[in-house]
């Protein structure tokens, strides 16, 4: 079967359900997890007033719940403004090395755990004290709403070269379960900043005297991905790029495709990783080991993968960072 064909696609694919009640309980369940402890203080206090034997059980619980809900303020409000840095070395067999900042998940938004304004400079400034002559961002700019002001802060990136792709979250029509078309808004949204959005497209280019292409595919739920066609113009003998929102991609990568390098995030990394449980909330992957850093999916072809640097629901990241990440191939 053509890997691309409709049917291989539609087999491997599944999109999750964004209907109104599954978009109204992840936006509900975020913000009752990070408050948990306070609720549990108030249900207890109301129990109290309706079964006041329980009350004996009351000062001992509150206090549990108290320091419980003070760990639960440091992530959501002081470590959810921590921005890490994290630097990785890939070995791609070039003559010279080659660095660039790869930026995914970023969540632009209003919405409680997106990336506020003051998160986003936070980003970009560490992007600019990384002084990068290629940035590329893996997709997830927005998390629900496409607030195109928010995105202008963006605009303080200096690096000349910047290419992303789209993710699930920037892609507002699959709240209609409608794949196959291009999520509109948010492409006019992107084309007010400095970045230039790979779709089934690829550029090539130098980096630091080496030559490199660089390809980006629409998100996987749309369905409407094609890495053949995102190659098609990539000069003979370089580097291959591929930037995937999606590593679940993964299925669709063969030998011969020849890719040196997928680049991915839409994980988080689980955002809250367990020791022994692993991801403590629902990975939205097929496959769990995908965590973070890098992995041989073929003999030819590596993926390193990003734990994002934004937030999806919840404000915790728990044994995971919001990371920036400076790559430098050699
Ligand atoms: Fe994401």
């Amino acid at each position: 079967m053509d890997t691309f064909s409709r049917e291989n696609i539609e087999n491997l694919v599944s999109v999750p359900s964004h209907s109104g009640i599954a978009h109204f309980i992840r936006n509900i369940a975020g913000p009752v997890l990070d408050w948990s402890g306070l609720l549990g203080i108030i249900v207890l206090s109301l129990g109290t007033l309706i079964i006041p034997a329980i009350s004996i059980v009351l000062l001992p619980a509150v206090i549990f719940l108290a320091v419980y809900q003070l760990v639960l303020i440091y992530f959501s409000q002081i470590r959810f403004y921590k921005i890490k840095v994290n630097s990785s070395k890939i070995e791609l067999g070039l003559p010279k090395p080659v660095s660039f900042v790869f930026v995914s998940d970023i969540h632009v938004g209003s919405e409680y755990a997106a990336t506020n304004n003051k998160r986003l400079q936070k980003i970009v400034d560490k992007i600019n004290a990384l002084n990068p002559e290629l940035v590329l961002f893996g997709g997830d700019f927005f998390t629900e709403r496409i607030e195109v002001e928010r995105l202008q802060l963006l605009n303080g990136v200096k690096a000349p070269l910047q290419f992303g792709v789209y993710g699930n979250h920037d892609a507002y029509y699959l709240k209609n379960n409608v794949s196959y078309t291009l999520p509109t808004k948010f492409l006019e949204a992107i084309k007010t900043t400095n970045i230039k959005l790979l779709i089934n497209e690829s550029v090539n280019l130098q980096v630091n005297g080496v030559d490199l292409c660089i390809a980006g595919i629409p998100d996987l739920y749309s369905k409407n991905f094609d890495i053949k066609k995102a190659f098609a113009d990539a000069s003979p003998g370089t580097k291959r790029i591929l930037l995937s929102h999606n590593p679940d991609v993964i299925d669709f990568i063969k030998e011969e495709d020849n890719i040196d390098l997928l680049l991915s995030g839409h994980n988080h990394s689980g955002q809250i990783f367990l020791p022994v449980i692993g991801a403590a909330l629902p990975m939205p992957t097929k496959r769990r080991w995908l965590t973070k850093g890098l992995f041989q999916i073929t003999k030819n072809t590596k993926l390193f993968l990003s734990q994002g640097v934004g937030y999806s629901g919840s404000r915790l990241r728990i044994n995971t960072d919001a990371e920036i990440c400076d790559i430098t191939l050699t």
